[in-house]
């Protein structure tokens, strides 16, 4: 190899380099812009927002369900966790009240967790029991307990 080709191709590795090394930074940008906390939540359920507007019915009609469809019969009549049906079970079921769970949590991911269950845990699947319109509702219940 002649000297001005190695040359040439030095200088051709050193873009590639800087250019994949771009590339991967925006990546990472892009990455993060998309998805902030939920690093479990799948592609289905990304782009998803709560459709119902937040005002008292909604949020009334929500904790009608969550306290008659069978929540709290685990995670308790307060969300804290603390239902009759809570005993023994490892992990225990969430507490919304305390702790940084709605912190922590998108609308998204709520509406995922009520509707596909959480495996490895006592948490049911309620796509197929509760309509979407009514999970959304349990969510915009529980989202109103944040910081209370
Ligand atoms: C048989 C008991 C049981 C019932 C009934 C139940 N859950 Fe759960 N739930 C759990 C357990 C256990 C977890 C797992 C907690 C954990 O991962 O720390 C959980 C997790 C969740 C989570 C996700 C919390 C997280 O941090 O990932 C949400 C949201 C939730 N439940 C909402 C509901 C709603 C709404 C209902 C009723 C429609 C319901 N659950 C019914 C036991 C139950």
């Amino acid at each position: 190899m002649n000297i001005r080709r190695g040359h040439t191709l030095l200088t051709a590795a050193i873009i590639m380099t800087a250019l994949a090394s771009v590339a991967g930074g925006l990546g990472i940008w892009h990455f993060h812009n998309r998805r902030p906390a939920e690093p479990d939540l799948p592609e289905d359920y990304r782009s998803l927002e709560n459709p119902l507007a937040n005002t008292s019915a909604t949020r009334d009609e929500g904790m009608r369900l969550f306290l008659g469809k069978g929540c709290a019969a685990c995670h308790g009549s307060h969300a804290d966790g603390r239902g009759p049906a809570a005993k023994g079970l490892t992990p225990p079921p969430a507490n919304f009240v305390t702790g940084p769970l709605l912190r922590n949590h998108t609308d998204a991911y709520l509406f995922w967790r009520i509707s596909e269950g959480k495996h490895g845990t006592a948490m049911p699947r309620w796509d197929g029991v509760l309509e979407e319109k009514e999970r959304w509702a349990i969510v915009t219940f529980l989202r109103s307990l944040e910081g209370q």
